[in-house]
């Protein structure tokens, strides 16, 4: 974080008078263990979910509290690039990483929350190290008083530049804009019957696999094993494959929790240890930059780097290749992302158009997906899920690889030590 300028010199003001309100009594407590989570996320680069998981198991803090700490740590860490202008407006020093985090924990509070103005200003002072409480209650004031022009939309949305620029150039402006607002909104991720918490999205695409009793299915990049162990429970065979081997370990927890059945393999979805056209169905839930999600991963707008896009899209080139050789003759490819570049999306279908000519596109679904060259697109503003991009085709005769079903043989080429039942 470079050193904070502003235009304007900082200014004492008068304190603010004590506030009696019911606030007072039970926020201040909620207000500091969000002041230490937002530390740790900005000075020692704490992932914001795990740190607040970990600041509030060691407290005694009310549920009313604890949401109350966790808008704050999430919204903050969201728009943490316009809380910064809101307050450098004001700043002519360069702050401590504490002093900054309680000023962008007010700010949040009085741009972005309903909390009134006396007591975000009160209560966030009342948590500010002792020496800057001058400082802070300053500023904060000057901040709920004074109009925003914000400079520019990345700045209003709070995104980095690269990723407003990018989905504007890959979604039309319109739409970007109204993606980067819905992802602003928190996420709504939804209980399912088996208590398996999960984005409906995610639920929509392992239904588009279309999975039918007794079939081989092969999840390819399956961790955590939200969509594998939804296509399981219709009575199908699911492989679930994950490289990481610490991923693949909870997908395998998730398996058993779930009583799903999954099969689950360790390995490399470059190249797998599986005989060639062996499944009915193939979906690549591809790894992706996420961009699709950043509603409900507050701090993944800041940790992805514009050059993570191609390099993902080799890897997806990779993955749908080797998937296609896995598939057989007939059988169903389905390769989804959860963002929202087209070089992860249209460019993998154009990919696919270009090499394996026998991969026919089958149609989209229908809203609040709409359609995305051969293939659709979920907006994360069309129903307040999380953006996807899927394709799905079938495997015709002149798929590279292919053989007809009933030759091929999961177990015969499985290297069994990697494969647990769960
Ligand atoms: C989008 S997530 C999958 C989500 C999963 N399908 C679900 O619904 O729970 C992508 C996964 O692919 C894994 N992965 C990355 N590279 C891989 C590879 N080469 N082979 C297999 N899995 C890979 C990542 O570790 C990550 O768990």
């Amino acid at each position: 974080m470079g050193p904070w300028r502003s235009t304007r010199a900082w200014r004492p003001v008068r304190p603010v008078k004590k506030v009696k309100s019911r606030e007072a009594t039970t926020a201040p407590n909620a207000r500091a263990v969000a002041r230490d989570v937002l530390l740790r996320v900005d000075r020692d680069g704490a992932y914001a979910n795990l740190a607040l998981a970990a600041a509030l198991s060691r407290t005694d803090l009310s549920v009313r509290d604890r949401r109350f700490a966790t808008e704050i740590v999430y919204g903050v860490t969201r728009m943490r690039r316009a809380c910064d202008f809101l307050i450098a407006r004001f700043v002519t020093r360069e702050l401590d990483p504490a002093v900054r985090a309680t000023l962008r924990m007010g700010a949040f509070q009085l741009q972005f929350m309903r909390v009134p103005a006396h007591a975000a200003v009160a209560e966030t002072v009342a948590v500010a190290p002792g020496r800057a409480r001058g400082l802070v209650n300053a500023v904060l004031r000057r901040v709920s008083e004074a109009p925003v022009n914000w400079p520019d939309d990345a700045t209003r949305l709070s995104y980095p530049d690269w990723v407003l620029d990018r989905l504007v150039s890959d979604l039309g402006a319109e739409s970007a804009r109204r993606a980067l607002e819905a992802m602003n909104r928190p996420g709504k991720a939804s209980v399912r019957a088996d208590g398996y918490i999960q984005d409906r999205s995610s639920t929509w695409v392992a239904d588009l696999v279309g999975c039918r009793p007794h079939e081989r299915v092969l999840d390819m990049c399956a961790a955590p094993g939200g969509k594998a162990s939804w296509m399981a429970r219709g009575g199908a065979t699911v492989v679930a494959n994950e490289l990481h081997t610490s991923r693949a370990r909870q997908l395998q927890g998730n398996s058993r929790r779930l009583d799903a059945g999954l099969l689950v393999v360790n390995g490399d979805g470059a190249c797998p240890p599986f005989a060639r056209a062996c499944f009915d169905r193939i979906l690549v839930d591809a790894p992706c930059t996420g961009l699709g999600t950043l509603g409900s991963r507050p701090d993944a707008r800041w940790r992805i780097d514009p050059p993570a896009v191609d390099r993902l899209v080799a890897v997806q080139q990779q993955l749908v290749d080797r998937a296609i050789t896995l598939l057989r003759q007939g059988g169903t490819l389905v390769y989804s992302v959860c963002t929202l570049t087209k070089a992860e999306s249209l460019g993998i279908d154009d990919h696919l158009a270009r090499t394996h000519t026998g991969l026919v596109p089958l149609d989209g679904p229908a809203e609040p997906w709409r359609p995305w060259g051969r293939g659709s697109i979920l907006l994360p503003q069309a129903a307040g899920t999380q953006g996807m991009a899927l394709f799905r085709y079938q495997a015709t005769g002149g798929v590279r690889g292919h053989e007809p079903p009933g030759t091929g043989s999961v177990a015969s080429s499985l290297d069994t030590s990697a494969v647990r039942r769960s």
